[in-house]
């Protein structure tokens, strides 16, 4: 096994709207669309379609949605021996609104992923400790990702931590035995309590992360790229340009595809490249897993995007 996501997965209800209603306002809206979502399943389902071998911890609802997740990470080859029902629990769904720029305002239910805990990353461990990486977000309960992160350390295990949602419960102890730590800018603002308007600004919150001890800060700025920093050294990344269209799901998309790249190769910054297209790829298309691009039009689109970066010397 190459990667073990051990996190949330969603029912996506995404509503693509002109504009948010007002307080007692029924407004119509163009479109609508139901798909499968969640961080964890997200980056789970960019990793495995990149041909990565990839197993998900994770709780869906006693319902119909639950088998249809389950389908849906088996469709793409995702191991699912300890993905479990709750039984008399709903799924977590996840209401989105994305507007006419492609900009997305989420909604979180937890539901089942709720009832992932510490105990059933026990119940794991054999499996677990075949994985060369792992992945998490924070959809599920905190316990159960320090319980990982332990897990993790004790077997010599890297591990990505996507604070995502943010929370400002988050134990600054357990970030630093992380190897890679990925925010957004609005989370990096969150859990560091500093500005994020700026690149200035970004750098500066990444650095006080790295003077507290995390080894290696990825933040995802969007359509400004990447940047990463270390004790020694800050890369930046440009996004390439693209026309968006929905821009929900990127930032799992950027994960995922890092995740690949990083077990094959061991190579951050060509990681961090490849993860870039990837995501830049995905918001060309609506929704979340729908809208990740195979290999092989990766592969095209960074060659493509290459050769007119070397035309334009
Ligand atoms: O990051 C996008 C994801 O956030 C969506 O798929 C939604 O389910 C929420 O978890």
């Amino acid at each position: 096994m190459d990667i073990a996501v051990i996190g949330s997965n969603m029912v996506d209800l995404i509503t693509y709207i002109d504009r948010m209603p007002k307080e007692g306002e029924t407004l119509e809206a163009p479109s609508f669309e139901l798909g499968c979502g969640g961080k964890g399943a997200n980056q789970a389902v960019a990793a495995a379609k990149l041909g990565s071998k990839v197993m998900m911890v994770t709780k869906v609802g006693d319902d119909l949605f639950g088998s249809n997740t389950i389908q849906n990470l088996q469709k793409y080859g995702i191991n699912t021996e300890f993905t479990s029902k709750v039984p008399g629990i709903p799924s977590g769904v996840a209401p989105i609104f994305v507007d006419p720029e492609s900009k997305n305002r989420i909604l979180i239910v937890k539901g089942a992923n709720q009832n992932l805990l510490p105990m059933d990353i026990n119940n794991a461990t054999a499996r677990l400790k075949e994985c060369s990486l792992i992945v998490l977000q924070l959809e599920i309960p905190l316990p159960t990702i320090y319980r990982a992160i332990d897990f993790g350390n004790e077997h010599n295990i890297p591990i990505i931590l996507n604070p995502a949602p943010a929370s400002r419960e988050l134990d600054f102890d357990y970030i630093c035995k992380c190897d890679f730590f990925m925010p957004n800018e609005t989370e990096l603002e969150i859990l560091t309590g500093m500005p994020v308007d700026t690149e200035e600004h970004i750098r500066d919150a990444a650095a006080f992360l790295i003077g507290k001890g995390v080894k290696n800060v990825i933040v995802t700025m969007g359509n400004r790229g990447v940047l990463w920093a270390t004790k020694d050294n800050v890369h930046r990344v440009e996004a390439h340009s693209v026309d968006a269209i929905d821009t929900t799901g990127a930032g799992d998309a950027f994960i995922g595809c890092f995740s690949h790249y990083y077990v094959k190769d061991k190579d951050i910054l060509s990681a961090i490249k490849m993860a870039t297209g990837f995501a830049g790829l995905s918001v060309t298309k609506r929704g979340t897993q729908i809208s990740y691009p195979s290999k092989d039009e990766l592969i095209q689109f960074v060659k493509e995007k290459e050769s007119s970066l070397f035309k334009g010397c």
